[in-house]
């Protein structure tokens, strides 16, 4: 696991994708070449009275560049005030922290399962995939929403040119369902065949470990806790495991294998 560091890094471009959705993409950082996905960055909202940092996916990285990219929708304080902020402005980025996805074998298919703005450690995991050459036709990119404009920036997961199937429950794109039937759709038995990997709200997170379980599918989830300090140091984020005792989801975390964390 690369070396944690605390780094000023500039907004070199803030993209707005409507409906309170953004990109930012920051430069420069010293570990852009050494993000897995799954890891995640701890970032200072810039306002003296926001204690907290606030925990985002790695979204997108170019090396070239030492720029990482964030995604998010704006929820609560946190994240109205990085949407305010300007091309330019500087963001305290602890990181790289927790641990990760584990990747598939070449005789795997992946189910790639992203549900709404749980999308980005999804995307950069089928990102790497490509990168090192897994086949196109062996990984399916499940992206599930209430509705179509809950799928965001669809455009750049299209430029991944994989296979995309939306999934949304008021029909408007794609699958009529949740992200699970739609899965369950494609797929009746796993048959030693294929890996899950997911992200996304709890509810859906809950449905695909009981998917992947009762379809004996192996794979991982990465989860959301809140995250005061991020170090594994305050316990704020702890959640119980399922052979017992407890995990801090910001240091053995955020990734967890399907069954392993009591959901
Ligand atoms: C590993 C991980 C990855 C994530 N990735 C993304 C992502 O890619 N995109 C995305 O949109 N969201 C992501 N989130 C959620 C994100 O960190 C914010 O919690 C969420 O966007 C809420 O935004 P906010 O700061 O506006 O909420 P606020 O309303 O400002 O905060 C929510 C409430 O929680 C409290 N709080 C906020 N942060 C913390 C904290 N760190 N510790 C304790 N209490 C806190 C606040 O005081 C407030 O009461 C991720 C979370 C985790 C744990
Ligand atoms: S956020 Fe402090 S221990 Fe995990």
């Amino acid at each position: 696991m690369s070396r944690i560091v605390v780094e000023n890094l500039n907004i070199i471009k803030k993209t707005d994708l409507g409906r309170d959705n953004y990109v930012i993409d920051l430069a420069p950082f010293s570990k852009a070449g050494a993000v897995k996905p799954g890891r995640f960055i701890h970032v200072k909202i810039p306002r003296t009275d926001v204690f907290f940092r606030r925990a985002f996916s790695v979204y997108d990285i170019n090396p070239g560049e030492k720029s990482i990219s964030i995604i998010f929708k704006v929820l609560g304080r946190g994240t109205a005030l990085l949407a305010g902020l300007r091309n330019g402005d500087s963001l305290s980025v602890l990181g790289p922290l927790g641990n990760g996805f584990n990747l598939p074998s070449t005789r795997e298919t992946a189910i790639l399962a992203a549900g709404g703005i749980g999308m980005p450690p999804i995307y950069l995991l089928a990102k790497k995939l490509l990168e090192k050459r897994f086949d196109k036709t062996k990984l399916l990119f499940f992206y599930g929403g209430a509705s179509g404009a809950d799928l965001v920036d669809i455009r750049r997961i299209k430029k991944l040119g994989l296979k995309l199937l939306p999934a949304t429950e008021d029909g408007t794109l794609g699958f009529k369902g949740v992200v699970t039937d739609a899965i369950r759709d494609k797929i009746a038995t796993a048959d030693g065949k294929f890996r899950i990997y997911a992200c996304g709200p709890e509810g859906m997170l809950k449905a695909v470990d009981r998917l992947a379980g009762e379809l004996r599918m192996p794979g991982q989830l990465s989860l959301e806790a809140p995250m005061p300090c991020g170090l594994g140091v305050c316990l704020g984020c702890i959640r119980p495991l399922a052979a017992g005792g407890y995990t801090r989801v910001c240091r053995e975390g955020p990734v967890y294998n399907i069954g392993e964390v009591l959901l």
